[in-house]
This record gives C-alpha cells, structure tokens and sequence, in this order.
C-alpha cells in the first residue's frame, strides 16, 4: 500500500511521565524505519500554536530511552482549548508541510485532540502518558510504574522511621482525581489503609482501622493518601485526627514531583516504545483520532473523547486486599 503520510510531527503534552522520552524515541525511529520526515513540536499544545518546530534526525534520540522528563519539553496549554489557538495550531502544520501528528499526552490532551480532529483534517493518534493512570480504554499509562515504584521506595523508608517511634503516618501521593497510585502503592507497601477519591466510605473506614491497630498494638500505622481524596490534604487530616488518636504520634509525608521524575522502569520503557511503534504503523495506514494503548495484553484504539472523559475504574478487589491483610 502507498504510504500517504511523509512527514510526521511528535509532541509530548501535559505534566511529564517517566518513559515520554522512550516513546518520543520509538516514534522517530518507526518512522525513520518507514521513509518518513519526522519533526518535533518544543512544548507542547503550546508550541504547536506557535510552529515551534525542529526536524530530527536518528541521532536525536540517541541515549534518552532511559532518561525521565521529555527532551522535547511540554506544557498544560489554555490557547488549545480556544478554536483560535487550535486554528493556529493546525495553520502551523499545514505551512510545514506535516501530514501528520502524535501526542504524547494524557486526558487533557486528548480533550483537545478531540476537538483538533473535529475540526481540522489532518491525522492525530494518540499515545498515553500520566502517571495517575487515569486515562481511559487501556490498562496501564506510561509512566505510571515508575512513580508506583518510585513513591513505594519513599514509603518503604517512612515505615522504617514510624516502626521506630511507634508513629502513625499520612503519606501524600499524586492523584489529583484519581487514586491507582495510592491504590498500587498502599497495597504493596502493606499500608494500614487508603484513601482515594473513588471510594466514599474510605474516611468513614479509616477511623475503624486505626482503632483496630491500635487494640492489636501495631507498632506503625501508613495511610496512603491520594492527593484529591482529602481537602487540605495529609496536614488537614493529620489536625482533624490528632485528638482521636492520642496515643500514636501522628506525622505527615508528601511525595510530590518526585513520583513524575527518575529513570523509566522497564515496564514503561516496554510500554512506550510499542505504543510509539504502533502510532506510527496505524498513521501510515491512514487512520486517525484515538489514542492508542494496551488493555488485557492487546492493543486497543480508544476514540480521543472516550478516552479523555471515560471514568477508568479502580480495582475494588485491590480495595478489599488492603483492608483484609491490614487488619
Ligand atoms: O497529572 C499528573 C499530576 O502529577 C497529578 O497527579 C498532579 O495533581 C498534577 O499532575 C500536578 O500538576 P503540576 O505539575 O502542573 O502542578
């Protein structure tokens, strides 16, 4: 079959995840194995608006498949969501000549992946990134293990010191509207419990779990906290509960931007240089607006609107596990 596609652009959108640079790098490389030109987009929707372009070559992803950030920046854009921004987004690709486009991005952009491909005929695939893997029709996101690893390490440690003074701790992970890290985490790190915003009761529960450790004379207490499951997150929750649970001292731990830095996992490595492959193969045989990701071991092609709005669900058996092995 004749290929249609000759030049394609690369961009990678949102809050970074470890791995974007494995998948920037398989993007390029498929493609350079294929006869096409491939650009990059700096920044972002927001280099895209400005046609902040530069062409690559085999050699510009030499040594990043490693490496966390993205060596082709990004951005959280407000001009994408207007049709103005968008029109100049798309006036920039057709004046250099890009038939073609993938993004690297999370459900943000594919909101606006949506809306550029509604609007505009040029094909867009989409290749999911976010370690709060909240992105609906597949499994797993890029970059979602590494920061599971990442904040296991990190709480790992926090039950060395609160084992050491008999402390109960609130340890903070990212998730502003999605709990899988919390979840991933505080099973595998043997937490005491959760909170995430997906489940309701877990504050109600909480409180009876913390009794319960207490009666059995546990020497730590970890709550796993997502970042959206609390207002005012672990330091409000730490005041709201200090007079309850006098007897355990009480200390707070936020994990932060760390979770998004460091070294991919090889789990994440895997992931984006097969979801960068197959963007690319799926483009070149003209097909376009959905984001391209792996559910049950196949690949899966979501459309960008289900993709960005689709409520991926937690694993409520994960849910159950942590409050029966904790108590
Ligand atoms: O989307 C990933 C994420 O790390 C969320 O977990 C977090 O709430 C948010 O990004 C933080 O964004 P920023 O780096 O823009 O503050």
């Amino acid at each position: 079959m004749k290929n249609l596609i000759k030049k394609i652009a690369v961009m990678t959108s949102g809050g970074d995840a470890p791995g974007m640079n494995a998948a920037i790098r398989s993007v390029l490389r498929t493609a350079l194995a294929h006869d096409l030109e491939v650009w990059s987009v700096h920044g972002g929707f927001e280099g895209l608006i400005d046609g902040n372009f530069s062409e690559m070559d085999s050699f510009s992803v030499s040594n990043i498949i490693q490496r966390g950030g993205t060596i082709i920046k990004t951005s959280r854009s407000e001009r994408f969501k207007t049709q103005e921004g968008r029109k100049a987004a798309y006036y920039q690709l057709t004046k250099s000549g890009i038939d073609g486009l993938v993004i690297i991005g999370g459900n943000g952009s594919f909101a606006g992946a949506h809306a550029f491909c509604s609007e505009f005929p040029i094909p867009v695939i989409g290749v999911p990134k976010t370690i709060d893997n909240d992105v609906y029709g597949c499994d797993y996101t890029i970059g979602f293990d590494t920061a599971c690893n990442t904040a296991l390490e990190a709480i790992d440690k926090i039950r060395d010191t609160a084992d050491a003074h008999n402390r109960l701790f609130f340890v903070e992970v990212m998730g502003r509207d999605a709990g899988h890290i919390a979840l991933q985490c505080g099973l595998a790190a043997g937490a005491e419990a959760i909170l995430i915003p997906e489940d309701k009761n877990s504050i109600s529960d909480l409180t009876a779990c913390l009794e319960k450790g207490w009666k059995r004379n546990k020497s730590s207490l970890i709550v796993v906290v997502a970042e959206g499951a609390v207002k005012g997150g672990v330091m409000a929750l730490a005041a709201e509960l200090e007079d309850r649970f006098k007897h355990y001292e009480i200390r707070t731990a936020v994990l932060g931007h760390i979770q998004r830095g460091g070294n991919p996992s090889c789990f994440d490595r895997t992931l984006a240089s097969l979801l960068g492959n197959e963007a690319v193969k799926e483009m070149m045989q003209g097909k376009t607006g959905f984001v391209v990701g792996v559910s049950n071991n196949r690949l899966m092609y979501t459309p960008f609107l289900k993709a960005a709005t689709g409520r991926k669900k937690i694993n409520k058996r994960f849910v159950n596990i942590i409050k029966e092995l904790s108590s």
